[in-house]
């Protein structure tokens, strides 16, 4: 843990004019496009944004870890399993990257994980479907994946510099995913059995419509995107990134062989965009309030590594302390 002190002296050691000066201060470097960084004075909505976000994103990944860490023991090859195998580590690596980058604004890994078991803090609600076939492992990399890096590339940018390092590192490491997924579909598409091309199609029309929910409400409907757009967090509303994303699936769609299952779906030559059908907001907020397949699943699924994990955790605390008097000794 790295936690460290977010400003220089107690709040109610300052006045009222040095909290405003400061805040001018802030904002002026927002709107410069400079980074903020954990030793800097930011205003407190600012931190518990970043915190809420940063720690729901790191949740996101050691969440989504589980869906596909099913098919580890069932791939079909030893070399889809060593790629997924290694995908499934860099998951866990993300999430790390991430709750470090939290751990500087303050807040503790124990009250990330608290919260996170407890039901209080949410993740990604893509991960509460089931994988029901290996298709569903390509269609995770290929949809969910390239979903993700679409709503992560503009994050490099974010105007707090330790979850913009964070992301670039993310970021290189998604892109290996969503390819890996592509190339596992398009291997069964090309050379596979009809039956294989059609547990392609079955977990592309599963899938299709939950990855569109991962960019989140419609911006009419988000009214934190507002704020978050100002100070430089999110540099790209839902919407726009949603369009950019079925965008870019169309053609790739077309190279594999699959249908996108949207009859609404078509080219507006006047927009230079496809038009797309109406995404089912009432099946997002059920599932990110907590009713979707599998939440109480992954929830359990966490809860029981946390624990069987303690006695990992109490002896690396007791090694440290005993390298601590050796070398104190
Ligand atoms: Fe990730
Ligand atoms: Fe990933």
């Amino acid at each position: 843990m790295y936690t460290q002190a977010m400003d220089t002296a107690p709040k109610e050691e300052r006045s009222a004019l040095e909290d405003a000066a400061l805040q001018q201060r802030f904002d002026a470097r927002i709107d410069a496009g400079e980074f903020i960084e954990a030793k800097d004075w930011m205003p407190e909505h600012y931190r518990k944004t970043l915190v809420r976000q940063i720690s729901q994103h790191a949740h996101s990944e050691i969440v989504g870890m589980l869906p596909e860490g099913n098919w580890i023991t069932r791939a079909p090859t030893l070399k889809r399993k060593a790629i997924l195998l290694a995908k499934v580590q860099d998951e866990g690596g993300h999430g790390l990257y991430l709750y470090a980058a939290a751990e500087t604004l303050g807040t503790s890994r124990d009250q990330m994980i608290d919260a996170l078991h407890s039901g209080k803090a949410k993740y990604s609600s893509i991960f509460n479907y089931p994988t029901l076939t290996w298709a569903d492992v390509g269609v995770i990399g290929w949809l969910v994946d390239g979903a993700a890096i679409m709503n992560q590339v503009p994050l490099c940018r974010c105007s707090y510099a330790p979850y913009a390092r964070a992301m670039v590192r993310v970021c290189r490491e998604e892109s290996f995913h969503q390819r890996q997924g592509y190339d596992a579909l398009l291997t069964m598409m090309t050379q596979g059995t009809a039956a294989q091309r059609a547990m392609v199609q079955d977990a592309v029309d599963r899938w299709w419509w939950p990855s569109l929910m991962m960019f989140g409400p419609p911006d009419a409907e988000s009214p934190n995107s507002a704020q978050s757009m100002r100070w430089g967090i999110k540099r790209i509303s839902n919407d726009e990134l949603r369009q950019k994303f079925v965008d870019a699936c169309v053609d790739q769609a077309k190279v594999l062989g699959v249908t996108l299952p949207d009859p609404a779906l078509k080219w507006n030559e006047a927009r230079g965009s496809h038009d797309f059908g109406a995404i089912d907001w009432d099946e997002f907020w059920r599932v990110v309030g907590g009713d979707g397949p599998c939440n109480c699943e992954r929830l359990a699924a966490r809860v029981a590594a946390w624990e069987d994990g303690a006695w990992v955790r109490e002896a690396a605390l007791v090694h440290e302390r005993k390298r601590s008097l050796k070398e104190a000794a």
